[in-house]
This record gives structure tokens, sequence and C-alpha cells, in this order.
């Protein structure tokens, strides 16, 4: 066994996301044997908490086919791509996803609100900003309602607010600052300077993910944060009815107008799935709308999200149905579609470097 045999067992892993070998990657950094000691360093596109695992044990694998008994350590490092706009905002946060819809009541707080827990279930550091000022949900689908954040003075004399923590998850919301019936007089764009400073006077720390849960529609928000944040894209969220579906074209449309990636459709209430009898599946509001309009508008269909029972009861007691170990079935589905917005994050990732490097080149 030779460092060389190893980086050629290795070469022709595929990741899975880009559908490229760790050779046509250039991810193989180096391997070192060392007696029974095997190190292999590689470079995977961001972000990589979903496919580091899968690509490391194809790699344990791929030498416990040459040789066994060696101990083997892989070392995974995340490739830093320099944000294309607005460095300034956010910066000690690496991905910023925003969930939408056109439409209310579509279950955007309860998608992110368990996509931020499969995230952190995953060892990423997450935040989740509740950015829904007339209405905020994070608060009491995260069990924290009524929580006060707590404040200081920063050197500069600026207020600086601490997130409330909550399973492995960084929370930020107007609920914690206001309550309703203050939000409810104000106007647009008072919300909107709300809205900027809930984001800029956090102190978030690290994170590997910022999810934004914004309310409905197309307003005066959601025109904030596309122009103010360097999203990675959005995430849209529908029910399958066709009157879901139309608004959400026009959201759609508005976030290609201003230039957000669309990181895909998610169809949540696809079908119902009685808790007495889990291998039914009952189309009440109709089938394929999310797929369909997905693929009309040429951007990624994530996948159903099943209506259950446990969804909704998770929301209102406080614990994301996903962490839950009795509803493996909900939090399996859940896993696979936060896999498939981390998947393409790094396709459009890995995307941008490529077109970074003919720019270089030319
Ligand atoms: N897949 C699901 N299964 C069961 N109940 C669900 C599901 N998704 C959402 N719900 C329930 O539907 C209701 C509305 O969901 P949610 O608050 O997440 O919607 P929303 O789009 O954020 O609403 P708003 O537009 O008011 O912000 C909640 O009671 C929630 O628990
Ligand atoms: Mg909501």
């Amino acid at each position: 066994m030779t460092e060389q045999s190893i980086i050629e067992a290795i070469q022709t892993i595929v990741d899975p996301d880009l559908g490229l070998t760790l050779q046509e990657l250039q991810s193989i950094q180096s391997v070192n044997i060392d007696g029974i000691q095997i190190s292999v360093y590689i470079e995977l596109f961001p972000p990589v908490h979903w496919i580091a695992k899968s690509i490391e044990d194809s790699i344990r694998e791929a030498i416990l086919r040459m040789a066994e008994g060696f101990d083997i350590h892989i070392y995974v490092r995340e490739i830093l791509l320099p944000r294309a706009t607005n460095p300034n905002v956010l910066p000690t946060v690496k991905h910023l996803i925003a969930v939408s819809s056109g439409k209310g009541g579509v279950g955007k707080s309860t998608i992110a609100a368990n996509l931020a827990a499969a995230l952190a279930q995953r060892g990423a550091s997450v935040g989740l900003l509740d950015a829904d000022i007339y209405g905020p949900s994070i608060p009491t689908m995260y069990g924290v309602a009524g929580a006060q954040m707590e404040a200081e003075k920063s050197e500069t004399g600026a207020l600086i607010g601490y997130p409330i923590e909550q399973y492995g998850v960084k929370i930020a919301s107007i609920g914690f600052i206001m309550d309703r019936d203050q939000a409810a007089i104000m106007r647009g764009p008072m919300l909107a300077g709300y809205f900027t400073t809930l984001m800029d006077q956090i102190a978030w720390g690290d994170l590997d993910f910022l999810v934004f849960d914004l309310p409905p529609g197309t307003g005066d928000i959601q025109l904030t944060l596309t122009q103010r944040v360097p999203l990675d894209g959005a995430v849209i969220v529908t029910t399958p009815q066709e009157i879901s579906v139309s608004d959400v074209r026009r959201s759609i449309s508005m976030f290609k107008k201003v230039h957000v990636t669309i990181l895909g459709v998610i169809e949540n209430m696809s079908y119902f799935i009685p808790p007495d009898a889990p291998e039914k599946q009952y189309y009440i509001f109709g089938k394929g709308g999310g797929e369909r309009v997905a693929q009309d508008s040429g951007v990624p269909f994530l996948g159903e999200v099943p209506l259950t029972i446990d969804t909704r009861e998770g929301g209102d007691v406080g614990f994301p149905v996903v962490l839950n170990p009795e509803h493996l079935q909900q939090g399996d589905i859940i896993r696979s579609i936060t896999a498939s917005i981390v998947s393409s994050i790094r396709k459009n990732a890995h995307a941008t470097r490529n077109t970074n490097t003919i720019q270089i080149t030319l």
C-alpha cells in the first residue's frame, strides 16, 4: 500500500450532489501513511454537513478493501468561497436561507422550524430568524414563547441582543422584543426598520446556517431581505391546491426579478397520513401541484411533506417533529428535503466557483 495507490482507490468516489469524482473536483489534498496510521485530507464544496459523512464512509471502505488493520483518519475541509455581494452583512454567517411563500398558512414556519432543527441535528451551527413581525410563531414552535432576549450596549453604544438558544438552534424573534398589539399598529417601512435591527444587532456568533422564516406575501420585509442580505437562496413553500400554487408563481417571479436564487419548491400538506393507518395516503388537496409549478418555473422540486397530526402537535407543544424519535417517518421525510436544500446550495457553490475560474483565466 502506497500513498499513490490510496489516491487511485479513492479518486473515483463520486460526490453525490455534484455527480463528479473526487479527482474531477480536485478534492484530494494529500494522503499520508505513517505506520498503521493513514491520514486523508480532502476539500469539499460547502456546506459539508450533509455530505461529509457519506464521502468519509466511502473513503474508509475503499481503503479497507485494499488492506485491513489500518487506523484511518479523514480530515474534511470546506472550500471557502467569498461572497459575491454584501460581505459586511452578517459576516459571521456562512449560509443564509429564506423560507417563503406567496400565501399565508401553508406551513412556512413549520418548515423553517424543522429545517433549522434538522440542520442542527446534523452538527451544523444554526440560527433561526423569525421575520414574521405580525404573527411570530417560532417562539411557540420552539417552546420559548414569553422568553425575553438579553441585551447590552456594545463599545460603540449600539444595543446588542443575544438570541435564545433551544435544541441547539439560536433563535431571534420580534416576539421576544414586543407584543403582537404593538406590531399591529406599525406601518410597512417601520416594520422593515425593526427587521433590519433584528438582523444587524443580534450577536449570532459563527453560524453555518441562518434560516429566515418570512411572513407571507411579497411586501416590505421580503424586499428589505432580498436587497440587504446575501441569501444563498429562497425555499418556497406551497400546498397542492391551485390557489396556493398560483401565489407561488408570483413569489418565484419576485425573487427572480431581484436575482435571488430559488433553491426549490417544497409542497407541504401533500397528503394526510392517519396515525392509525400510517401506510395510507389521502390526497386531500389534490396531487402534484407543487411539482408542476416547480417544473413550469424551471426550479428544483424539493419534495412533499405529508400532513400529520404529529407535525401540528410538535408546533403547538414547541418540539419540532423532526427531533421527535417517535415520529421517524415524518422526520426522515424532512431530513431528506433538508438534504436536497443543502445539495442545491452545494451545486450553486460549485457552479459559482467554476464561473469565477473561467473569469480569471480569460
Ligand atoms: N405538514 C403538516 N402537518 C400538519 N400540520 C401542519 C403541517 N404544516 C403546517 N401545519 C400546521 O398548519 C398551521 C399553519 O402552519 P404555519 O404556521 O407553519 O404556516 P405559515 O405559512 O407559517 O403561516 P403564516 O402565513 O401565518 O406565517 C399550524 O398549525 C401548523 O402546525
Ligand atoms: Mg408563519
